[in-house]
């Protein structure tokens, strides 16, 4: 692989060890897989961070790259946690507060953005073809998919090197001659009457090249935030351009293969039958923005509190200060906030028979992390059904 002369420097130890064995985690990835040469990055955003997740093992890597003389060379944020930072949530277990410290001291050390979530790109929003290295799956297809960024799906030690180094190697997703839509998918009205994380959970299981999706247009950016993030769960994929949202210029299409999902086909995407009298709403899978936590307020307030079953909403850290009288509100009225977390990534304090979720991402993990029964509803028949409304 060709290096510049900066980037030899880093890897003979000039800039430190923890620098040298960050360009050599990036060096032989990229080496692996036919890179020719590494490309600058503006932002990394670190994944695999809750304890856990990733345990012992996963926390002493971190730890050792970072005490070792660490720092982050461009903007860089990091994923949820596996507490609740906030301390308001009732439902999250946050008995693992010490262990994940171990984690999150260093890497705030290291100039990481203490934000803990899956949203990223409501921090920094990419410009069109910038060059990122970002975990977590939701957010790179939300990177490329919808703001035209360039990044691969990294696992979190490539994402903490290119944090390390301001560099990643530049293959896959990073080359516009791999960013061609294969796959038309045409979505008709009827089909976006059901829960769009149905729609996302069968792309991804059911179209293995890069999809081109249209008719989904006037979708909500949160709709489609939900949808992308359902999609990279129950299948590999990083980028689904959008018609007439994918900027132009980030992508190509050569379609081969047209398909229009049958809303009965869809119908298997719906989770289970959520029967029982312990029944936990969720909403917040990717993380909730203002505009949607302002959607749940106007919703609970018209249609009461959560009585047949509790409500759960996850927000990045920072909204308990920067958002703090909405997340007030929704407290008062009843709603349980956890903030820097998800419950796929941390442990409950209870047992529940059902979850109720708006989220196909949480559906997909939910019954792996949790063994319980999950249902895909949208966001008002969530609040409707725990508030005891009658359809
Ligand atoms: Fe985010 Fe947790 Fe879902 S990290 S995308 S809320 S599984």
């Amino acid at each position: 692989m060709y290096l510049t002369r900066e980037q030899e420097k880093m890897l003979r130890g000039e800039y430190g060890w923890s620098t040298a064995k960050a360009m050599e985690i990036i060096v032989k990835v990229g080496e692996a897989l036919g890179a020719e040469e590494l490309v600058e990055i503006v932002h990394a955003h670190i994944s695999g961070v809750s304890y856990s997740t990733i345990g012992r093992y996963g926390a002493e890597f971190i730890r050792e790259i970072i005490l070792r003389g660490g720092k982050t060379r461009v903007f860089t944020t990091i994923n949820p946690g596996c507490v609740d930072y906030s301390g308001f949530s009732g439902i999250i277990d946050n008995s693992l507060l010490d262990y994940q410290r171990l984690i999150d001291d260093p890497l705030r050390e290291a100039g990481v953005k203490p934000v803990f979530t899956c949203i990223p790109y409501f921090y920094r929003t990419p410009l069109p073809g910038e060059h990122l290295a970002w975990g977590e799956s939701s957010a790179v297809i939300f990177a490329n998919s919808i703001y035209g960024g360039f990044t691969n799906r990294e696992g979190g030690p490539v994402a903490l090197a290119a944090a390390l180094t301001g560099f990643t190697y530049n293959a896959g997703l990073h080359l516009l001659e791999n960013r061609v839509g294969r796959v038309e998918i045409k979505v008709n009205a009827r089909t976006l009457t059901m829960p769009i994380g149905a729609l996302g959970l069968w792309v991804g299981e059911e179209v293995k090249a890069i999809p081109h999706i249209r008719g989904l247009r006037g979708v909500q950016l949160f709709d489609l935030k939900n949808m992308l993030a359902s999609a990279a769960a129950s299948g590999n994929h990083a980028l689904i351009i959008i018609d007439e949202i994918t900027p132009m210029g980030t992508f190509r299409l050569d379609l081969t293969e047209k398909v229009e999902p049958e809303i009965s086909v869809l119908e298997n995407y719906l989770g289970d039958n959520c029967a029982g009298s312990n029944i936990l709403g969720y909403i917040g899978c990717p993380h909730t923005t203002p505009q949607e936590l302002l959607l749940i307020a106007r919703l609970v307030k018209r249609h009461g509190k959560p009585r047949r079953g509790k409500l759960l909403v996850t927000i990045p850290a920072e909204f308990t200060r920067i958002h703090r009288d909405l997340v007030l509100e929704l407290r008062a009225m009843g709603v349980d906030i956890a903030a820097g977390t998800c419950p796929v990534v941390s442990r409950f304090k209870e047992k529940f028979d059902c979850i109720l979720t708006n989220s196909g991402k949480a559906l997909f993990y939910l019954r792996r992390v949790h063994g319980v029964k999950v249902k895909l509803a949208g966001v008002k028949e969530i609040v409707k059904q725990l508030s005891g409304v009658q359809k």
